[in-house]
């Protein structure tokens, strides 16, 4: 297995381009399922999310194009990809596929509505915690769909004539379930509305697709989404929303080792509440025309106490990255995770750079130190990978971070990213 090898204690100084976001990138792939038009991608970004789900919507008939590049595009440029499904060939998404990625669960909500009938592995458990699909059955379940689970499988059956769309009140905010019900409703007769809905960025580059493919949906980027469903719907050309984990991480990078960063493309809109907390920490941000300049010049890091919650409060998914910079701030701090039950694996394996963290429950208490020292480390999930590398940066000697196959999954060129701004870090094949 490869690792990365980095040696730390430089500033980074330079541009980073921000890639497609890999969670808006994979919901609009499943959009495609939606009609029997091609939908065309831009700014697709190259990870392993990405081929992963290209298999499971290839299983279903749906054929992939990657088109070449184009006069005066940079080679670095996100992929622009076409999607066609113009006859679904099977309904069922099998576990071998789905396992391997939790998001491959969510083609459930378009199949469903398209072909009125779906058969979707369970996706299981996860590193980061349990997460169940009750909020996904409710919701289909109040489409009008019969749900069984049969040997693993979710099976789901539209009433004769299609899904009958409802007024749907979410219990809990959740990501996925918004995304598949709301897919699942453009095709729903009569009028859905989704309360308590997921306002994600994501979310909203989601629904703007579904818009363009004819959709109708009202709501857009609001708690409360309402949908009036159509017979059809048609090809569309899309973009993908820039990655505001990806902006985010750099950010706190940046933070961490000093430096001057501009990251091209980034919206700092899709991560206000994240940047907000970075700025208490000392950090200059400033928007520009070109995207968000990150700097932080001589001066230390102060702590900030942080609490994840849904858009538009502090991600969870930058939760790892921000206790790595809290490792250096000159006082001490505390983060609470309030989405996911067991994303705290980092934890230890930034002690092994001389962090000082304890935890109790759902909190962490950091307590800041003038300077982490390099040490091999291995991560279990994708951000809490990238946090151990954002470490490494500012760490003093070397960092060996193993297992990377977790950050190829939704960092695309990050070595490369990160060594064109200075810091000496490279990917040793294993
Ligand atoms: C999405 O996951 C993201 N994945 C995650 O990013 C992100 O951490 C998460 O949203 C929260 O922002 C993608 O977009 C592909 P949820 P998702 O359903 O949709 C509970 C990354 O690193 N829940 O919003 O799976 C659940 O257990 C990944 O890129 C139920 O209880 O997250 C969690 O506690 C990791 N029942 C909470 O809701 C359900 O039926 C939020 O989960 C569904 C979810």
């Amino acid at each position: 297995m490869d690792r990365i090898r980095l040696v730390g204690g430089n500033e980074l100084r330079g541009e980073i381009p921000i890639s497609g976001a890999k969670n808006a990138a994979l919901p609009l792939m499943i959009a495609s399922l939606l009609s029997a038009e091609p939908l065309v991608l831009n700014n697709v970004p190259r990870l392993a999310d990405v081929k992963q789900l290209e298999r499971i919507l290839e299983n279903h008939g749906v054929d992939i194009a990657v088109h070449g590049r184009r006069r005066g595009e940079d080679e670095g440029v996100g992929q622009r990809m076409t999607f066609h499904a113009a006859d679904i060939v099977d309904t069922t998404a099998p576990y071998d596929l789905v396992s391997k990625m939790r998001a491959s669960f969510w083609v459930i909500g378009p199949l469903l509505a398209r072909c009125h009938e779906a058969r979707v592995s369970l996706p299981g458990g996860c590193a980061i915690g349990t997460r169940p699909v009750d909020l996904f059955l409710y919701g289909l379940k109040a489409l009008g769909a019969e749900i069984d689970i049969d040997d693993g499988y979710v099976v789901a059956k539209a009433p004769k004539g299609g899904l009958v769309g409802t007024t749907i009140s979410f219990p809990k905010v959740s990501v996925g379930a918004t995304h598949t019900i709301l897919m699942a409703a453009t095709l729903a007769r009569g009028t859905t509305v989704l309360e308590n809905a997921a306002q994600e960025p994501e979310i909203t580059n989601v629904a703007e697709c579904l818009v363009a493919m004819g959709a109708k949906i009202s709501g857009i980027g609001t708690r409360t989404l309402t949908i009036e469903g159509v017979e059809k719907l048609h090809g569309a050309t899309v973009d993908v929303i820039p990655d505001r984990i990806e902006t985010g991480t750099f950010a706190m990078a940046a933070a961490m080792t000093g430096g001057d960063v501009l990251l091209k493309g980034a919206r700092p809109e899709h991560l206000q509440s994240a940047l907000d907390i970075l700025a208490q920490t000392g950090v200059e941000l400033t928007p520009e025309a070109g995207g968000l300049r990150v700097r932080r010049n001589g001066n230390g890091i102060r702590p900030v106490d942080v609490e994840t919650e849904p858009f538009p409060g502090f991600p969870t998914d930058l939760q790892a990255q921000f206790m790595a910079l809290m490792t250096m701030s000159n006082g001490v701090s505390q983060i609470r995770e309030t989405i996911f039950e067991n994303r705290y694996m980092h934890v230890a394996e930034l002690a092994r750079f001389g962090a000082d963290i304890a935890v109790n429950g759902q909190v962490a208490t950091i307590t800041g130190k003038p300077q982490l020292r390099g040490a091999q480390v291995m991560a279990t999930d994708l951000r809490a990978s990238v946090s151990l590398v954002i470490a490494g940066l500012a760490a003093r000697g070397e960092t060996v971070v193993n297992r990377i196959y977790h950050l190829d999954r939704g960092f695309e060129r990050l070595e490369d990213k990160l060594s064109r701004c200075g810091a000496e870090i490279e990917r040793v094949a294993g």
